[in-house]
């Protein structure tokens, strides 16, 4: 099983940014745990982080025909992007949504979730975890026969 694994805009500077939001740990210790969770599971994962909606979109589309699903934190164009949801309805590939912080008790525009829309899961407010979970979450939902 091969999935796509994208971090939207900022999320390139965890362990700098609003550290009482996002913690103390980098983008690269993301990606390890990320990674270590996948190897654990047998999980193929490819890591992408943009802060461009356009190479987004772009990735989404590639992921058409080559990976078996998506798991999505758009970060901000979370609560923005209908061009994001278009293109992961446009592939129709089983998606899920994760998000660092719960966004559900933050300020009122991070309540919508235009990506989310697309999205068959959801693993909101648990921190690195929540990528753990959507990774858990594939596997399970996602035929054996796709490797
Ligand atoms: C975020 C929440 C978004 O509202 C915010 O813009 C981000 C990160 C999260 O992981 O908690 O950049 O997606």
């Amino acid at each position: 099983m091969k999935l796509l694994v994208i971090n939207g805009p900022n999320l390139n500077m965890l362990g700098i940014r609003e550290k009482h939001l996002y913690g103390t740990q980098t983008y690269d210790a993301l990606c390890q745990y990320i990674l270590g969770k996948a190897q654990e599971l047998g999980i193929e994962a490819e890591l992408f982080q943009s802060n461009h909606e356009g190479a987004i979109v772009d990735k989404i589309q590639a992921a058409y025909g080559t990976m078996d699903g998506i798991i999505i934190n758009p970060a901000a164009y979370t609560h923005t992007s209908v061009a994001i949801l278009d293109a992961l309805k446009a592939v129709s590939l089983p998606a899920a949504e994760v998000h660092l912080t719960d966004t559900s008790k933050r300020e009122p525009f991070r309540q919508i979730s235009y990506a989310g829309m697309a999205c068959q899961a959801h693993f909101i407010g648990l921190g690195f975890e929540g990528y753990g979970k959507a990774l858990e979450w594939m596997k399970a939902h996602i035929p054996a026969s796709n490797g």
